[in-house]
């Protein structure tokens, strides 16, 4: 059988940011997205954030079709429901429908994807292998993405960048740093996907006189 092989710099083998740390912090939060035809969905399960395809392997119907939300990772279509490892562990009608035993349930998993935080940002791949999200970005960058998420970790009203705020760019990622007062980020929705799955949110400091990163 052929394999086809996808190019490193497929957007398939690329980061790209998602949401941040707090969008994922409730019991079966989610997030969705999609880079190129493949639907991506980062999960809480149980406490445990794990990020898959967002397919079920049943018969391929999307699980997730929300950019964001809150439940189970259960697909729509007959009720199977999967655990943070990508297993199907509840499926209605098995016994009658399916008959699947552990092992048939395990061989059934999810496709895993990656996820990487640098910070509170949390960032997902297609390719479950490659270069890590801080050799992608460079040092220099993931340290200072990391230093302003922790610094501005507070949601806040929307406030439109202006002429003279700071403006930094990591893959899908655009922040704009209004010094000492909020950092509006803007991801983009990775190719392939939908403007539905661009994001925009302003964060500010945690207190008025809480120490800032330069
Ligand atoms: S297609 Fe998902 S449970 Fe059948």
């Amino acid at each position: 059988m052929q394999t086809m092989t996808i190019p490193d710099d497929a957007p398939e083998n690329r980061w790209f940011h998602l949401c941040t740390e707090d969008d994922l912090a409730g019991p079966n939060a989610f997030v969705t997205t999609r880079v190129g035809a493949v639907p991506l969905v980062a999960q809480n399960i149980k406490g445990r954030v794990v990020a898959f395809r967002n397919v079920c392997t049943h018969r391929f119907a999307v699980i997730h079709g929300e950019p964001a939300g809150c439940g189970p990772l259960r697909c729509p279509y007959h009720g199977w429901s999967f655990d943070a490892d990508g297993v199907p562990v509840g499926l209605p009608f098995n016994p009658t429908d399916f008959q699947l035993e552990a092992e048939g349930r395990r061989r059934l998993a999810l496709h895993p994807a990656s996820l990487a935080r640098c910070g509170r940002l949390v960032f997902v791949r297609v390719a479950a292998g490659g270069p890590s999200l801080e050799e992608e970005l460079g040092a220099a960058l993931f340290a200072r993405l990391a230093a302003l998420s922790d610094a501005f970790p507070r949601r806040g009203d929307a406030m439109e960048p202006e002429d003279g705020w700071e403006r930094i760019e990591a893959t899908n990622l655009r922040l704009h740093l209004a010094p000492d007062q909020a950092l509006v980020l803007h991801s983009a929705a990775p190719p392939g996907a939908g403007q539905r799955f661009s994001r925009t949110v302003t964060f500010h400091p945690a207190t008025a006189d809480a120490e800032l990163p330069a």
